[in-house]
């Protein structure tokens, strides 16, 4: 028997944007398989090859190197219009796909009256959420109500037809109490439907195929959208996505072991990033974060919304370290900080009643009023987006580095200073 190919976990250690995607393509150099395991089109992976500028948003980010075979797991939810869309632009712009994407028959599909509902309810809540609009949170409830409809049911139009009315019908009913409009909804349901074949046609068994190709050698990548802080149960609750997001999601959403993965990399930027509602607790100053936005280009990949930024919350990465199990960090955007003169990290929490905690807490509205207590590292002030290897970085970037793997408690394996492939720093 061989011995088994290598399974590594991509995960996002703070609000998602954390830049996965480029360090996904960089790592799917050196494997066979990449695979999606929850999450839809509600994320927004960036991927530079060349000067051409890719973002996918439902189709792993080891499609753009050749030959790769490229999954979405049971634990995803499928947008099939959106989806077909990004599949045909990617073969628009010369991407050979053919025989490359495969899809779970487990895999929700979701549905145009999903993204209705999701629309519809966010406008109506008291409590903003700021989704991406894209009808997570609404499939993911019909998961979980075991109203949804999946991958395999494309094969029984009678059964299919009979769940999606029903789930429909109440859908319709509830945008109508909102007093929400349905007009188009028949027609995006049609375009939707008319795809379905071709779908069916992409649909395999996630699970066995990933645990073959492991068991033959070959390596595997299991790429996480969003990021520890949206997970529905770890993150800033309500202010998350609708799927856990962490690393254990990556074995119950692809249909394999928990024990065959051998590797999980958390992507942390070298600052901090938000989109959508909810507390940020190491949020600069107005000044200060219109200048980082637009030094990093924070504005999201999906919806195009300005992100907030702030410092690097050590509180946040201490609790992904913990929740992700770790095996290793990958820092992303470093370059982004090259003028800072000074930089501060959150190392701790003070909370209302004046007490001090190394803890993320359970309260998000306790974590919207508490005060970041920080520790003041000098910049660098110098250019690091030529530098490949880090005894080429200065002094000063290292120590930076230091202390971010020393407080987040897993070592830095790449540091990331620039959008480019190249732009990578690989630590032995
Ligand atoms: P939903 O996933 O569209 O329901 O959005 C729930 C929350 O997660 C909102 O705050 C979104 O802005 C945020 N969110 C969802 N996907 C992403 C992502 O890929 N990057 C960053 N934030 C995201
Ligand atoms: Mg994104």
């Amino acid at each position: 028997m061989s011995q088994p190919g290598s399974c590594t976990v991509v995960v996002g250690c703070q609000w998602g944007d954390e830049g996965k995607g480029k360090i996904v393509d960089v790592l799917a150099e050196n494997v066979d398989i990449v695979a999606r395991y929850q999450g839809g089109a509600n994320a927004g992976h960036t991927v530079h090859v060349g000067d051409a500028e890719f973002v996918l948003h439902q189709i792993p980010s080891g499609i753009l190197h050749e030959g790769r075979r490229c999954l979405l797991g049971n634990g995803v939810v499928l947008d099939i219009h959106q989806f077909f869309e990004e599949y045909d632009a990617l073969v628009a712009r010369g991407i050979d796909i053919d025989g490359r994407v495969g899809v779970s028959s487990r895999a929700q599909l979701l549905m145009p009256y999903h993204r209705f509902l999701d629309k519809a309810v966010e406008n109506s809540a008291e409590v903003k959420i700021g989704t991406t609009g894209r009808g997570i949170g609404p499939a993911y409830e019909d998961k979980a109500g075991r109203r949804g409809v999946r991958v395999a049911d494309l094969g029984n139009t009678k059964r299919l037809h009979e769940r999606i009315d029903a789930a429909k019908a109440r859908v319709v009913q509830r945008l109508d109490e909102l007093g929400w409009g349905s007009e188009d909804l028949d027609r995006a349901m049609d375009e939707a439907l008319a795809l379905g074949d071709r779908l069916l046609a992409l649909s395999t068994e996630v699970g066995p195929e990933i645990s073959a190709s492991l068991r033959a050698g070959k390596s595997v990548l299991l790429e996480g959208a969003q990021g520890t802080a949206l997970d529905l149960d770890h993150g800033t609750y309500p202010f998350v996505t609708s799927s856990n997001t962490t690393a254990g999601a990556a074995a119950t959403g692809t249909g394999i072991g928990p024990t065959q993965v051998t590797d999980v990399i958390g992507v942390v930027k070298a600052y901090t990033t938000r989109v959508g509602e909810g507390p940020l607790p190491s949020a600069f100053e107005p000044e200060m974060d219109d200048h980082v936005r637009t030094l990093g280009g924070e504005f999201g990949a999906t919806t195009g919304r300005p992100r907030r930024c702030g410092w690097f919350d050590s509180v946040l990465t201490r609790l992904a370290s913990q929740v992700n199990g770790l095996t290793g960090v990958a820092v992303t955007k470093l370059d982004v900080l090259d003028t800072l003169h000074e930089l501060q990290i959150a190392t701790a929490y003070r909370l209302p009643d004046g007490s001090v905690t190394e803890h993320f807490p359970a309260d998000t509205w306790a974590l919207g009023k508490v005060e970041p207590v920080y520790e003041t590292m000098p910049g660098w002030q110098a250019p690091t987006t030529e530098v490949r290897k880090l005894e080429d970085l200065p002094p000063r970037a290292r120590a930076y580095l230091d202390r971010i793997e020393e407080l987040t408690n897993a070592s830095v394996r790449w540091v990331s200073v620039g959008t480019k492939r190249s732009q990578i720093i690989p630590v032995a």
